[in-house]
């Protein structure tokens, strides 16, 4: 289809642990369009983000394949995966892997260093990030004095920071309270309403369902829709 940002087909990955064959994802079709907000929902330990990795090739399924932008995935070489991943995907990881020697504007314009943007530029996109999500104030600060929660917005901007087609969110309110997960979670709805930046969130957390457009469960290792 025109507008599928991301299309996943017969994912399938098995972890072998000792004697344990662990069947985390069994033959998982996903098919993500332009502008929606995907939630995925699911107990712990079911595979979440084991399927984010995959779709936003941080990892490798064992069978099954993933389109990001009409891109298959599995068909390019590591450096195209890299510049795929760094200019198309923004991913908010479940434990933010922020850099600790970096400070936050430093953290936020890291993906566009990557890309090969110079300082000047860099800094100045990783600002206006920094100020769309309402924390360019703190943009000195050391990521190691952050709050769980205020981590959480840095690793978000950026994510943002590069203008992805896509933002792939694991738990991205797993550390924040009640007040700080609705802050989120608006904050996430704009960016998709008035950005239109199409996001995939998984998470454990109910709540974060009321915010998406299409709502989806993963058990057993089978992702099944469900209507709002
Ligand atoms: N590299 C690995 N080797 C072996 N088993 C793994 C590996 N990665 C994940 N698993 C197992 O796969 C299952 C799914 O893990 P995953 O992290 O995807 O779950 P999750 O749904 O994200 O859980 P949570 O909500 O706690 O974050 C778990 O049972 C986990 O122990
Ligand atoms: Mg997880």
């Amino acid at each position: 289809m025109e507008n599928t940002i991301l299309k996943a087909e017969n994912i399938t990955k098995t972890f072998i642990s000792g004697n344990e064959r662990l069947e985390v994802l069994k033959n998982v079709d996903l098919e993500v369009k332009a502008g929606e907000w995907v939630c995925i929902l699911g107990p712990s330990g079911t595979g979440k983000s084991t399927l984010l990795h995959i779709l936003g090739g941080l990892d490798l399924p064992d069978a099954g394949s993933v389109m990001v932008n009409h891109t298959n995935l599995q068909s390019i070489n590591h450096q195209q995966l890299s510049d795929i991943r760094n200019k198309h995907i923004g991913f908010v990881f479940q434990f933010h892997h922020l850099l600790p020697e970096f400070n936050v504007l430093e953290n936020v314009a890291m993906p566009l260093f990557i890309a090969g943007l110079n300082h000047q530029q860099a800094f100045t996109q990783a600002e206006h990030a920094l100020q769309d999500i309402g924390f360019w104030e703190r943009r000195f600060s050391r990521t190691t004095e952050l709050s769980g929660g205020e981590k959480q917005k840095v690793a978000l901007a950026r994510a943002l920071v590069t203008n992805p087609i896509i933002v792939l969110a694991d738990e991205p309110t797993g550390n924040l309270d009640v007040t700080n997960t609705e802050s989120l979670l608006v904050t996430l709805q704009r960016i998709n309403q008035e950005k239109k930046v199409t996001i995939l969130t998984v998470t454990h957390n109910q709540h974060v369902v009321d915010y998406a457009t299409r709502k989806f469960w993963l058990k057993n290792g089978k992702l099944s829709e469900n209507s709002k």
